[in-house]
């Protein structure tokens, strides 16, 4: 029988910063209530990060130092560190790159990858693809974003929406046979892509096609910006069906379940896409009450969070919906006891 190299995620760990942007203080900078954001969204408060040139390397150096240390893993041996992110320190060089010279991750090639929202679980996929192929064995996923630096805090639509924070996975390969059910790790993967949805969903300037001008500048054209109904249409369908799709093609029932762990848009969507997989809410990954909505940090942050709940063996589905359009799912049996 074939074997080959499965991909684990073998640590978990986050950072948010700080500052609490609540609810109450969104009420004095725009035409907006607690009442509003919590029964639209789901969302009472997020992290802002402050502080001068302080951009996402900051978040995703906290994330994977804190990941090292509590996995006991030695930098130098890393050998390939992604971070998934739609608002990099700079334009070039990329943001894992300053990440992995500061945790000293010195024999490791780095890279970033953009898939907005499905940032994380594409980069997941990625290093999934370089364990089996025997390319690395030891690989860092981070998902990182700094929102409030793309963020209007004069359009009510999307300011109560996004918060600041990161997510980092320590990924390994685990021996093992894919013509048997056993072993752990990443078991199935269905990444999706629609470009159609380029303008429902997107920052207008500061790219090539519209470089960085006053005109852009007076125009407001550098802050993320959506139309917020039809991706939220959008999502609900695509999440929906891929998770459906992975669950049938690997014959699983919501009972086989532990988990599933959405990317945190919006409470209301994330309750659709449960509902219609028939998964019972107290197995959804939930954390947007804190965080809101942190782009290619949501998922990470949220196996951090529930890291102690999980143990060896528990099913989990990863699910996620972005800008782009860009979307997936991943099936994966959690390969160690969390507690
Ligand atoms: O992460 C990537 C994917 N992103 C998403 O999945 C987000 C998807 N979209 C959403 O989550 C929701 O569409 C929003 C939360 C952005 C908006 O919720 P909605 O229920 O779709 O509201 P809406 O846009 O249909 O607006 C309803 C009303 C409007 O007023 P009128 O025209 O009915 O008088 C808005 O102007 O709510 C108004 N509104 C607000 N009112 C108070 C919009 N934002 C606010 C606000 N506070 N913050």
């Amino acid at each position: 029988m074939k074997k080959n190299k499965r991909a684990a995620i073998v640590g978990v760990s986050g950072y948010v910063p700080s500052y609490v942007l609540t609810n109450k203080e969104l009420e004095q900078m725009v035409d907006t209530s607690d009442e509003w954001i919590t029964s639209r969204t789901g969302i009472k408060e997020r992290r802002i990060l402050k502080g001068q040139g302080l951009g996402t390397s900051f978040m995703g150096i906290n994330a994977v130092q804190s990941l090292l240390q509590k996995t006991e893993t030695d930098p130098e041996t890393i050998d390939l560190l992604i971070c998934a992110t739609i608002t990099p320190d700079v334009i070039t060089p990329a943001t894992a790159n300053i990440i992995a010279h500061a945790v000293g991750a010195t024999n490791a090639f780095s890279y970033d990858l953009q898939a907005a929202c499905s940032g994380f679980l594409y980069a997941l996929d990625t290093a999934a693809q370089f364990i089996s192929s025997g390319r690395a064995k030891k690989i860092i996923v981070v998902g990182a974003d700094k929102m409030s630096s793309i963020t209007n805090y004069s359009d009510r639509a999307t300011c109560i929406l996004f918060g600041d924070g990161a997510g980092a996975v320590l990924v390994t390969a685990y021996d093992a046979d894919y013509d048997t059910d056993g072993g752990y790790g990443i078991l199935d993967t269905i990444c999706k892509t629609d470009g159609a949805g380029q303008d429902l969903l997107h920052q207008k300037a500061g790219g090539s096609k519209l470089p960085a001008s006053h005109e852009t500048i007076d125009a407001q054209q550098h802050y993320i910006y959506q139309d917020g109904q039809t991706v939220f249409k959008a999502a609900i369908t695509a999440m929906s069906q891929v998770v459906l799709d992975i669950m049938a093609k690997n014959s699983l029932t919501a009972a086989d379940l532990a988990y599933l762990v959405p990317h945190q848009a919006n409470k209301r969507i994330l309750q659709v896409v449960a509902d219609r997989a028939g998964i019972p809410s107290e197995k959804v990954m939930l954390n947007i009450n804190k965080f809101g909505n942190t782009t290619a940090a949501t998922i990470p942050l949220c196996l951090w969070e529930y890291e102690k709940k999980l143990k060896q063996g528990d099913k989990l589905i990863l699910t996620a919906f972005g800008g782009g359009f860009t979307w997936g799912a991943i099936y994966m049996a959690w390969a160690y006891d969390g507690a």
